[in-house]
Order: structure tokens, then C-alpha cells, then sequence
């Protein structure tokens, strides 16, 4: 038997950038909100009772490396050292999202293989040592690890649970381009170094947390708070009304400006009703998203978008509990008998 494993996919919700830190990574504020789009892994392992362990990774898509470079291979080369496991894997990636695209596919891809060989194994490692691996293979990784609506700080691998945000329709735009992470941070600190012989630096990171702490003091549609004359809400417009946005824009939009012009189509439109709530960069992009509130309005920005030729997924947000309720895929035709 197989384990097919969803590997869902990621936007950032608002992205500030601190300070580069010893160790070359920069510290960071997000808040990363999980999607209904996915890649999908099978992985089946057998036990065996003599030699070494191997690992094969195949895949439909011929950008992707099936060898060590891959966050797969990282994950599980961790994974196997952790459990003791004696077992000859193949995982085959299916992937349908973009590739470096922002929207944290390869990273989301590590840890659908942790989640897939623990079940093949039969075997649940420890809750501490799953999220210290999955921060060894990336920065991105953990968050995979809670789903839903998660703040990101240290360098985005220190993750906790939100309340997850309303079900929202998602169009992200897919532009035909790449852009460097780490390139992109160089950018950003060579901006920061500009400003700071200008003027004193501000405290992104703490800007963005207040922000994020304030939409969550606004009243909500559970009802927990209540203050006054306040009604209920969207959390999501509390948040969208404290001005979170994604610091990377400021350096990718300048060298990429073509990916200010999707950010815009995707947030204006002649009816107002069909406008973005919010349109952002996701992590360093390419990918551009938007969040609507209706379908009329996610399908009026698509068709914006491939009028002016651009490729777009149309989504939506995936709550905790829905993306640990679907990840597994359940092949039912092997309960046919
Ligand atoms: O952790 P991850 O592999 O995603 O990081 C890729 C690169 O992005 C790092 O090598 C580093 O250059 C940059 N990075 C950073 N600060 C972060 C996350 C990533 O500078 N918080």
C-alpha cells in the first residue's frame, strides 16, 4: 500500500523584514494563511531486514531535482536518521503548482513526505524534534506542520497557531517569471542601508505584530468579544484595515514593475464589488494573490488577468481543520473488493 498526501500550498498575509542576523538569515514578521491548491506526493516504503535504506524520488515535472537538492530528499534523510527505520521509499511528486513561485510549494512538499513516511511507517516521531527538522530543511517548512492561519517570526520557522480567517476565494496570478530569495533580501537590506543614512529605521517586525495582535482584538463573528456598539466582523478586514502588507514588494516590485501592474489588476476593478479585499506579493513572489468576497468577483479577476495574458489558479483559503481533514487522500478503490 501507498500513502497519497495532499501538499497544500501557502500566501503570506503581510510580510515585515528586520534586521539581518549572524547567522545571515534575516528575523521576520508573518502571518501565513494556507490554500486549497495543491502538489500531491505518494510514498511507499518497505521494511527491510538487511543492508541500507534508499530513497528514489520521480516526478511529472522535469524543473524539479530528484536528487539531494530536493527538500524531499533533505526531509527524509532526516526523517530515517530519527526513527531508525530500515526501508527502501519511493516518492513520486505530482506537481501542479508553480515552481519557486512563492506560494511555499517546495517547502510544503517536505513536509507532506514527513507527514506520509510517518504514516507509512506506522511511526509518529516527537512533536518538538517533527518542527526542528522541518526548520533544518527550511524556513517555510514548519508552518506546514499547523496549517491554517499561522504567525511566522524568528526566520519565519517559529510558528504559531491563529484563529484561522473565514473560507475566502484566492486568485493567484502566476507571471512567467523567478524571482531570488536571497537576491530579494539583498535587495532589502541594501534599501535599508540607503534609508538608514537617511533617517532613524522604524521596527517593522513590531509594527507588524501590533497589527496582527489589533485585528484580533476586533470583534468577530464568534461573538468572544463584544465591546459597545461594535459588530461583528471579518477578522480579515480587521486585519486588511491595520495597512499589513509585504515588505518584499518595495524591492521586487522595482525590478519586476510588471508585477505591479498584475498586483493592481487584481485589486481594481470597474464594479467596485468585484475589488480585492487585499492583493498582495506572496513571500518573494512571483506569485501575486488576491482575496475576494464572492465567486463573481475571484471570476472577474481572472478574466482580467488572462485578458492581459497572464496565468492564474483560481483557490481558496484553507482552514486547520480542513487541511488536516483532507490531506490524506483516501484511494477507495482499494476498499473494493
Ligand atoms: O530557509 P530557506 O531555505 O527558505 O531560505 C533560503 C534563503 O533565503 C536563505 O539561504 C537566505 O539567504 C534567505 N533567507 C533570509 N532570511 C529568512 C529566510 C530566508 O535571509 N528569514
Amino acid at each position: 500500500m501507498s500513502t497519497r498526501v495532499r501538499s497544500f500550498s501557502k500566501i503570506n498575509l503581510g510580510l515585515a523584514i528586520g534586521p539581518s542576523r549572524p547567522d545571515g538569515f534575516h528575523a521576520l514578521t508573518t502571518m501565513y494563511q494556507t490554500l486549497a491548491a495543491y502538489d500531491l506526493l505518494t510514498i511507499e516504503a518497505h521494511k527491510l531486514t538487511a543492508g541500507k535504506s534508499s530513497v528514489t524520488l520521480t516526478t511529472n515535472d522535469d524543473r524539479v531535482p530528484t536528487d539531494e537538492r530536493n527538500t524531499v530528499s533533505k526531509m527524509l534523510d532526516r526523517v530515517l536518521a530519527l526513527s531508525g527505520a530500515l526501508v527502501e521509499v519511493h516518492i513520486h511528486i505530482e506537481k501542479w503548482l508553480p515552481v519557486q513561485g512563492g506560494l511555499g510549494a517546495g517547502s510544503a512538499n517536505a513536509a507532506a513526505a514527513l507527514i506520509g513516511m510517518e504514516i507509512e511507517l506506522g511511526q509518529r516521531l516527537p512533536g518538538a524534534e517533527r518542527l526542528k527538522i522541518a526548520a533544518e530543511v527550511g524556513s517555510d517548512v514548519p508552518l506546514f506542520l499547523l496549517g491554517g492561519t499561522v504567525l511566522g517570526l524568528g526566520r519565519g520557522e517559529e510558528v504559531y497557531p491563529l484563529p484561522d480567517l473565514p473560507e475566502t476565494h484566492c486568485v493567484v496570478a502566476l507571471p512567467d517569471l523567478g524571482v531570488s530569495t536571497p537576491q530579494a533580501f539583498r535587495d532589502w537590506d541594501a534599501l535599508e542601508q540607503e534609508r538608514l543614512t537617511a533617517s532613524a529605521p522604524s521596527d517593522r517586525l513590531k509594527e507588524l505584530s501590533q497589527a496582527l495582535s489589533a485585528s484580533l482584538c476586533e470583534p468577530h463573528s464568534s461573538g468572544v468579544f463584544s465591546f459597545g456598539e461594535d459588530r461583528p466582523g471579518n477578522p480579515l478586514l480587521a486585519l486588511v484595515r491595520t495597512g499589513i502588507e509585504n515588505d518584499f514588494e518595495e524591492v521586487v516590485f522595482r525590478q519586476h514593475p510588471s508585477l505591479g501592474d498584475i498586483k493592481r489588476l487584481l485589486v481594481y476593478s470597474d464594479n467596485p464589488e468585484h475589488a480585492a479585499i487585499y492583493a498582495a506579493l506572496s513571500g518573494s513572489g512571483s506569485a501575486v494573490f488576491g482575496l475576494y468576497s464572492c465567486e463573481d468577483a475571484a471570476e472577474a479577476a481572472e478574466k482580467r488577468l488572462s485578458a492581459n495574458g497572464i496565468a492564474s489558479l483560481w483557490t481558496k483559503t484553507l482552514s486547520r481543520e480542513a487541511y488536516w481533514g483532507t490531506m490524506i487522500e483516501v484511494d477507495w478503490g482499494s476498499f473494493q473488493k
